[in-house]
């Protein structure tokens, strides 16, 4: 405590007074980041908290190798890349070199713990693995398919129906929040939190989870992490916060899965298909190794569909003729709904695709070399540095996408076949496009997103149409996964049926 109290009273002064200089002698327009000794470009960091994808994408793409170091003071230096070659040194080639590291897992763990998303080496394999075997069978993509129809068709559509009878603005981006979360945790732990109702609660799990994630991000803004540390040993602030709501996650997440250990041994085998069901089925039934997996797969699956499907919606209102497109497809599927044809929607899939390019959920994801390398382009990293890896600067890359990189246009995932008027997806490079991360530890829940994505656009625009109440154009910010600032107010509007 006593070192503590010292390197405050050192550290704290000395950052106001570097903060006033600062202030005093940022130019107007600069386009690297100003840099001082120990903080580094701290201060411009900090001013672009908010819109830290945005900020380093300008970087990025302003230098010839598309990388950018950044250095974030006390010793943090990340590198930033858009830079195909560098991308796919650090997921695939050189994988081994590159993990979650110290930085990220100390943040995250006292809410992650030791789950798929916060862990490197031998237990990230053992995690995979026995996720992979429970990802591919038939009854839990089936379970999955059961479970989105079923909250589709009794809460989100009725919900969408009130709204347009009643003309009432509706946050879309709230509603398909909550839509996500109540599926993954049926998914993750068969347990249906009934977040999605009409009067929209504030269910208390779902609260606790946001403002775990939430809290846990805000630590990634401190100058360095001994300050959050001290917060944390203080007990103050966001760290405070941070405790109650992790508290509730781990609590009420614990009480589930000691409740299905308890239904295992009384029947020897559990009758539920969810994901914790499987992995207490096969043996493994620690408790915390329970817990945790649960919270990553909810924190997985959670704002990610619901950050694409707004952008979606919101891309939609601009792009009548691809609303129309997607209208056509979605009228010859109406009467197909199994896994395999809601697939085929090969116009919708491009488009979701091309939805994410511009505005991915996950819009950047760091890093950390364990021993020293050199990067493709040439960039040195020295053991412990930080890279990020950048979809939303590279969505926006002239070399990958052409002139018209900045349009909406689903067609250029597409390619007419030789037969009449049909479509074929043609797939990028998974390192040009790394919105699922790629390579050894690309995205688990890939398929599985599509087809919810795919359900909701299908069951969603048979019905309605969603009109963005008119605005500024929206913000993207990111807090782990991207959102849309301040929610998407919409109206709904009820289309007239088909063959009317
Ligand atoms: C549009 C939707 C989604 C996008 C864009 C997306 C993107 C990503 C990205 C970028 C990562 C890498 C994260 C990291 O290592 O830091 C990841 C990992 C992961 N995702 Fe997704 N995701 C989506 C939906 C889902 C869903 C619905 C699930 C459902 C269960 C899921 C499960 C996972 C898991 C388990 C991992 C960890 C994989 C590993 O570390 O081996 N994702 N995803
Ligand atoms: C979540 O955060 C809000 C605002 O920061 C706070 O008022 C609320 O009590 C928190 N709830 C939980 C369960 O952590
Ligand atoms: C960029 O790439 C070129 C050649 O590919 C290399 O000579 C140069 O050093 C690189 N620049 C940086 C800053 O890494």
């Amino acid at each position: 405590m006593e070192s503590l109290h010292m390197a405050l009273s050192i550290l704290v002064p000395l950052f106001f007074l570097a903060f006033a200089i600062f202030k005093k002698s940022q130019p107007a327009s600069s386009k690297l980041p100003r840099s001082y000794p120990i903080f580094g470009s701290f201060f411009t960091f900090w001013k672009n908290k908010e819109r830290f994808a945005q900020w380093t994408a300008d970087l990025v793409l302003a230098s010839p190798n598309l990388t950018c170091p950044i250095d974030l003071g006390f010793g943090r230096k990340v590198v930033a890349t858009a830079n195909v070659d560098n991308v796919r040194h650090i997921l695939k080639s050189n994988f081994q070199n590159y993990g979650k590291g110290p930085f990220i897992r100390s943040t995250f763990k006292d809410f992650l713990g030791d789950g798929i998303l916060n862990v490197d080496g031998e237990s990230w394999k053992f995690q995979r693995q026995l996720s992979i075997q429970a990802f591919n069978t038939r009854s839990l993509r089936k379970f999955v398919e059961d479970v989105v129809d079923s909250e589709l068709s009794d809460r989100l559509l009725p919900i969408l129906k009130k709204a347009a009878s009643e003309r009432t603005v509706l946050d879309f981006q709230d509603i398909l929040q909550r839509f996500a979360f109540d599926n993954i945790c049926m998914i993750a732990f068969g347990y249906d939190p009934q977040y999605l109702l009409p009067s929209l609660p504030e269910t208390k799990f779902a609260v606790a989870f946001e403002n775990s994630t939430r809290d846990s991000r805000e630590r990634v803004n401190s100058i360095a992490p001994i300050f959050w540390k001290i917060k944390r040993a203080l007990n103050i602030g966001s760290e405070k916060q941070l405790e109650i709501a992790v508290r509730e996650v781990r609590d009420f997440a614990k009480e589930l899965v000691s409740g299905k250990k308890r239904e295992l041994q009384a029947e020897k085998s559990l009758h539920s298909v969810d994901l914790l069901s499987r992995f207490l089925s096969s043996g493994h039934s620690d408790e915390n190794f329970g817990v945790d997996i649960v919270i990553n797969f909810i924190l997985a699956g959670r704002d990610t569909t619901s950050a694409a499907l707004t952008w979606f919606f919101w891309l939609l209102s601009s792009h009548p003729e691809v609303e129309n497109q997607i209208l056509k497809e979605t009228k010859q599927k109406a009467e197909e709904t199994s896994y395999d044809e809601v697939k085929n929607m090969v116009y919708t899939h491009a488009a979701l695709c091309e939805t994410m390019r511009l505005y991915p959920p996950v819009a950047t994801d760091t890093k950390s070399a364990m021993s020293d390398d050199v990067l493709p382009d040439g960039t040195v990293m020295k053991k412990g540095m930080r890279v990020t890896y950048h979809p939303y600067a590279m969505g926006r890359v002239e070399k990958l996408w052409g002139a018209d990189w900045a349009e909406f246009r689903p067609v250029r995932w597409l390619e007419r076949k030789e037969e009449a008027g049909k479509w074929s997806f043609v797939n990028r490079d998974s390192y040009s496009y790394p919105v699922f991360q790629a390579g050894p530890r690309i995205c688990l829940g890939k398929d599985m997103a599509f087809l919810q994505m795919k359900a909701v656009v299908a069951g969603v625009m048979q019905q309605f149409k969603v009109v963005p109440v008119a605005g500024p154009e929206p913000v993207y910010v990111t807090v782990i996964t991207a959102k849309m600032k301040g929610g998407f107010p919409v109206r709904i509007e009820e289309r007239a049926q088909f063959g009317s």
